[in-house]
């Protein structure tokens, strides 16, 4: 550990680097909040917005705070800084420093309510899990999500307190592979029900009279959470790449993989809904309790769906474990890079914000349900913090960063160490023009929506 802190650690590879980003990007974010978004905001023009968005903006920023990490070999703060200081540059470290500290609390809720789904199924209570009424009655007895919440976090923390990452990513090379083929098997269960193809339809056809500004909001904001763009993540792991890693198409594995993932989740569960809840518009917008409203359902009707469901939610918890692990990997590496903290004294630190701000969304289900900010529930306000605002403001000083700071042009340089760059003409166009204005756009609107000056 102390080796460790002195040199900074590096990738074995391409291969070393892909599966690290892809166990970040690849979590709850695409099994759990994809699915849900993508029912209520459009189905099939959703998804389509979603992939132009990930392949040309997400790509964009992708390259640039990769080059930036790899450049600087620092994480956000330290990158920030050490290319220039000046107080934009402060400002943008920090944000991009904050918000996984701002994410892992509420991230955690969510992963006890997968560990509290899978202990179930050890159980054998596949009925009773099927039930509608199930998740709500869950959510709202305040000690049971609370103690759910703790054994989840106390699993991140544990990891990252014996500094076993590089168990972690053993580890990922078979249970990605594995999550894979289960999510194509369910998939595939899910889309031959009765009545499912509506599903399909809605999911896979895009539609343009589903299109609302809402759409492309939505869309952005799950590109940033999916992607773990905008928060320092790809700075930190870009600061761990060789110089001789592909650049370009280590993104484009990475985002292949991850859309993959949320494709494959899209169509375990939204044709599900269709099957399961025939002629129920309001199943389509149950919001973050879609997953374990209808996964259950399946599981209840299929023969052995008690053991599919350990199995699923294993993969669920695990892939939720590598992600939250790099959330709480950054949130340490910024208090010992920039506070020179010891890594013990670090992950205390973690461990109190993760306590105190994830019992709070935790309990915003029962005992502090009448708290409401700007209008949402506790867990739903963090993430739209997060998610619409903190990140298109962090992706924003990313912009500038590389325009007037450090140069698109040092960038290209840093991308052409290790190939040609063959997107070089649509990175630049994005960086300067489309995607300042668009991520400015996105966060006044986002601002205007929970105002009330406007409805989107
Ligand atoms: N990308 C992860 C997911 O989709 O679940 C969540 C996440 C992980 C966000 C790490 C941010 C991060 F830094």
């Amino acid at each position: 550990m102390e080796a460790e802190k002195q040199s900074r650690g590096v990738f074995s590879g391409k291969l070393g680097y892909v599966l690290a980003a892809a166990g970040s990007a690849v979590g709850l974010g695409n099994i759990w909040r994809f699915p849900y978004l993508a029912a209520e905001y459009g189905g099939g023009i959703f998804l389509l917005t979603y992939l132009i968005l990930a392949l040309t903006f997400g790509y964009t920023l992708m390259v640039s705070e990769t080059a930036l990490g790899r450049m600087t070999g620092k994480s956000p703060v330290g990158a920030f800084r050490k290319l220039k200081n000046t107080r934009l540059s402060l400002a943008g470290g920090w944000i991009n420093a904050i918000i996984p500290m701002l994410i892992l609390p509420y991230y955690s809720v969510i992963g006890g309510w997968v560990a509290k789904y899978l202990f179930e199924y050890m159980a054998g209570h596949v009925a009773e899990t099927a039930s509608s009424e199930y998740f709500t009655a869950f959510i709202s007895n305040a000690s049971s999500a609370e103690g759910w919440f703790l054994v989840f976090a106390f699993l991140t923390m544990l990891v990252i307190a014996l500094g076993v990452e590089n168990g972690v990513e053993k580890v990922s090379r078979i249970m990605m592979p594995g999550l894979v083929i289960l999510a194509v098997v369910m998939a595939i269960y899910s889309m031959t029900r009765p009545g499912a193809v509506e599903g399909i339809k809605y999911f896979l056809i895009p539609d343009l009279s589903h299109f609302s500004w809402m759409t492309v909001v939505a869309a952005l904001g799950q590109m940033f959470y999916s992607l773990s763009i905008a928060m320092g993540i790809l700075i930190t792991y870009g600061s761990y790449m060789k110089k001789d890693v592909n650049i370009e198409t280590s993104m484009h594995h990475v985002i292949f993989f991850d859309s993959g993932i949320a494709i494959l989740s899209g169509l375990m569960i939204i044709p599900a809904v269709f099957a399961f809840s025939p002629g129920d518009a309001g199943a389509l917008s149950q919001g973050p309790s879609l997953m374990f409203v209808t996964m259950p359902k399946i599981f209840h009707s299929m023969g052995g769906g008690r053991y599919v469901a350990i199995i699923f939610f294993v993969m669920v918890l695990f892939a939720a474990l590598t992600s939250s692990i790099s959330l709480a990997e950054t949130c340490a590496s910024t208090f010992q890079d920039e506070l020179h903290w010891s890594r013990k004294k670090s992950t205390i630190m973690v461990g109190l914000i993760v306590l105190v701000l994830g019992t709070f969304s935790s309990l915003g289900f029962s005992t502090l349900s009448n708290v409401r900010l700007l209008g949402m529930q506790i867990l739903d306000f963090f993430d739209f913090l997060t998610n619409s605002l903190m990140m298109p403001i962090s992706s924003f000083a990313i912009c500038i960063f590389v325009v007037y700071v450090v140069g698109v042009k040092k960038i290209a340089e840093e991308v052409k160490l290790s190939s040609a760059f063959r997107f070089e003409g649509m990175y630049k166009v994005f960086i300067k023009y489309i995607a300042p204005f668009f991520v400015m756009v996105i966060l006044l609107s986002s601002i205007a929506n929970v105002l009330g000056i406007i409805h989107i």
